[in-house]
């Protein structure tokens, strides 16, 4: 399996095309994507058309399905964002489009099994809004039962911190890698894949992983955070702060 994964896109589309044009530039045809496409950016519909044309599988996650239906436990400048993008993805633009969008939206997947690998957007126990997080390798009762759920290989993104969960405990950061391939060891892995459009690991180049038989790969792109900025500061419902926290990548 060669593949591309992507994840909290967060309808931020030059970090999206920046991802996509890395991913067709190193010849890799397949690509899926663990979730958020939309939520905290200003072009939804911009992203939604290129998952729906680019995307082998797409999860939901937990900002897709907020504006689908309501948000439950955003904070208020994720609130805000969510009925702005809904009023995007409902009242502008071409009506049969926006149809076929909401469309896309409402069939995403849950989680996606294929062979050993499963693909869910925040962890195999609850998978839309559970967070894992680098610290919860010391929270063992909480690995373990999540690690009960995974066959062999889980890939999440959801906290928008990209690193390599061990079954044995640890936790593999990507920089520890030094941007090379890391083979899957003999053990069961979870991979937080990062996040294209939002990154929270002090890093503001958008992060996605690429998948080759059993290696993996961190790549980082840079793109033009500042034409993403100059965007969210002109809509009045998206705070400044999701442009701010671009630039730091936090
Ligand atoms: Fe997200």
């Amino acid at each position: 399996m060669r593949c591309a994964i992507v994840s909290d896109i967060h309808a931020n589309l030059e970090a999206l095309e920046a991802v996509l044009e890395d991913i067709r530039n190193r010849g890799i045809r397949e690509i899926y994507c663990l979730g958020d496409l939309i939520g905290y950016g200003p072009n939804p519909r911009e992203c939604i058309d290129l998952a729906m044309r680019h995307f082998k599988v797409t999860i939901m996650g937990n900002h897709d399905q907020a504006a689908l239906f309501d948000p439950e436990g955003f904070n208020s400048s994720a609130e805000s964002a969510i009925f702005w993008t809904r009023e995007q993805l409902e009242s502008r633009g071409n009506p049969r489009q926006n149809e076929k969008r909401w469309e896309f939206l409402g069939e995403l997947p849950r989680r996606h099994q294929e062979g050993e690998f499963l693909f869910v957007h925040g962890s195999p126990r609850i998978p839309l809004n559970e967070y894992i997080f680098p610290e919860d390798i010391y929270n063992r009762r909480k690995m373990e039962r999540i690690f009960q759920l995974v066959d062999r290989y889980c890939f999440v993104g959801h906290t928008h911190v990209p690193g390599i969960f061990l079954e044995s405990g640890e936790f593999i950061e990507p920089a520890d890698l030094s941007g090379g391939a890391y083979q899957l060891p003999d053990q069961k892995v979870v991979v937080n894949v990062g996040s294209v459009g939002q990154p929270r690991d002090g890093d503001p180049r958008a992060c996605y992983v690429i998948l080759d038989d059993s290696a993996i790969t961190f790549c980082r792109v840079p793109y033009d955070v500042e034409k993403t900025i100059e965007k969210i500061y002109r809509v009045p419902a998206l705070d400044n702060f999701l442009g701010d926290r671009l630039r730091q990548g936090r």
